[in-house]
């Protein structure tokens, strides 16, 4: 069975987007996975289809209705829909490989974009909507963010990977960072490739890679390196 995202949104024409194009776009032409976007104004109150309103308490900014959002999730679940349903919010539990991992190992998911200052908190628990982030930091929405995550899972569907050992060496799928990579020519404006590259002795540049991941994540991510330390005492 085929992955399949429903995405609430109030800009549907922003999907599939650049998940309609190079290793995603092959996934979602080939059927491996189904992106499907739904536009939650068709729900909305009145003539003019409202979706907001202001926050009870006063103050700036709008808010999507409980009401609207909870009705438009309920026409877009199955009687038997047993998908997890995601709120895309700055304010969720950070994204990471191992909830993309979990999300692969699915059959799919509800997604909620939100827009505006947020949503009428009584949805979120009436609906059951786990929130989730992609980074500490605001999107004018959640539909690039619903994107990320898209993009993340359905490159580890199953047969979407050409090479299934490029996915498991990159980043996060071992708790270290990439080592430098190079390709030809040897020499570029003065710059010379390592020459263990060049050496063909595969144990020395095995190691040679390890070594400068380990380097990488001790400078840029001393969070992921003290796990990496944890999980390969001594030698590593
Ligand atoms: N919506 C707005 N900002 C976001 C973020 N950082 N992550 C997920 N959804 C968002």
């Amino acid at each position: 069975m085929a992955f399949r995202a429903t995405v609430l949104t109030l800009y549907p024409e922003m999907f599939p987007g650049p998940l309609g194009i190079s290793l995603a776009g092959r996934a979602l032409a080939r059927g491996d996975a189904v992106v499907e976007a739904r536009q939650i104004r068709d729900f909305g109150k009145g003539r003019h289809r409202a979706v907001d309103d202001t926050p009870a308490g006063g103050g700036a900014g709008m808010v999507l209705r409980a009401d609207v959002l909870a009705e438009a999730i309920d026409a877009a679940l199955q009687p038997d829909d047993g998908r997890p349903r995601l709120l895309m919010s700055p304010r969720g539990r950070p994204l990471t490989q191992g909830l993309v991992r979990e999300l692969a190992g699915g059959e799919g998911a509800l997604i909620v974009c939100g827009r505006f200052e947020g949503v009428d908190e009584r949805v979120i628990a009436g609906r059951s909507l786990t929130e989730v982030s992609i980074g500490d930091y605001v999107l004018s929405g959640g539909e690039i963010a619903a994107m990320a995550l898209l993009d993340a899972v359905i490159r580890l569907l199953p047969g979407v990977m050409g090479n299934e050992q490029s996915g498991i060496r990159e980043s996060f799928e071992t708790p270290l960072l990439e080592h430098p990579h190079y390709t030809r020519p040897a020499e570029w404006e003065g710059r010379r490739i390592p020459p263990v590259l060049a050496s063909g002795d595969h144990a020395a540049v095995e190691r040679w890679r390890l070594a400068e991941a380990e380097r990488l994540t001790r400078e840029r991510r001393p969070d992921l390196f003290r796990g990496w330390k944890d999980l390969s005492p001594e030698d590593g």
